[in-house]
């Protein structure tokens, strides 16, 4: 698990985390991979923390953990974080059920991150 903590830089206010955990047991059919994971606090929601702090853990993940694709799964209804995740290149691949709940499965892959920056 590679996780952030947030703070604001002026008053050190936690704002919330990101992070990419690494996954062993089976979801989706895979296993084994990690997934890029975030959450805020709802008063600092739409400030960019989301796709910033994501865009500095990708770039760790892909050039640091050399991991050649990244997952992020999300329920279908959660338009601001599938926005974040299209904004950051993931591209959607298909709806699953988890645990009763239609839930979207997003990937990056390395050579599509490398190529949209
Ligand atoms: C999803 C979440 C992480 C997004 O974080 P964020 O810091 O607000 O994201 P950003 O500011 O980087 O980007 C949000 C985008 O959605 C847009 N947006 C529209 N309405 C919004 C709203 N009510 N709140 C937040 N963003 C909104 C923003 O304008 C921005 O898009 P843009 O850059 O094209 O203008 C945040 O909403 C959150 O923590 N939600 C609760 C936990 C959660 O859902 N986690 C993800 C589980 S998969």
């Amino acid at each position: 698990m590679h996780v952030g903590l947030l703070l604001t830089k002026k008053t050190k206010e936690c704002i919330g985390w990101c992070g990419l955990k690494y996954f062993k047991e089976s979801l989706n059919n895979h296993s084994h991979f990690y997934e890029l994971g975030y959450r805020f606090k709802q008063k600092h929601w739409g400030k960019g923390f989301a796709t910033e702090s994501s865009n500095a853990i990708l770039k760790y993940g892909f050039k640091k953990l050399h991991i050649k694709s990244i997952y992020a799964i999300t329920h279908h209804e959660n338009v601001n974080s599938m926005h974040v995740l299209r904004k950051l290149g993931f591209k959607f691949i298909e709806t699953f059920d988890y645990e009763g709940d239609p839930t979207s499965w997003f990937e990056l892959t390395k050579s599509d991150w490398e190529n949209s920056i």
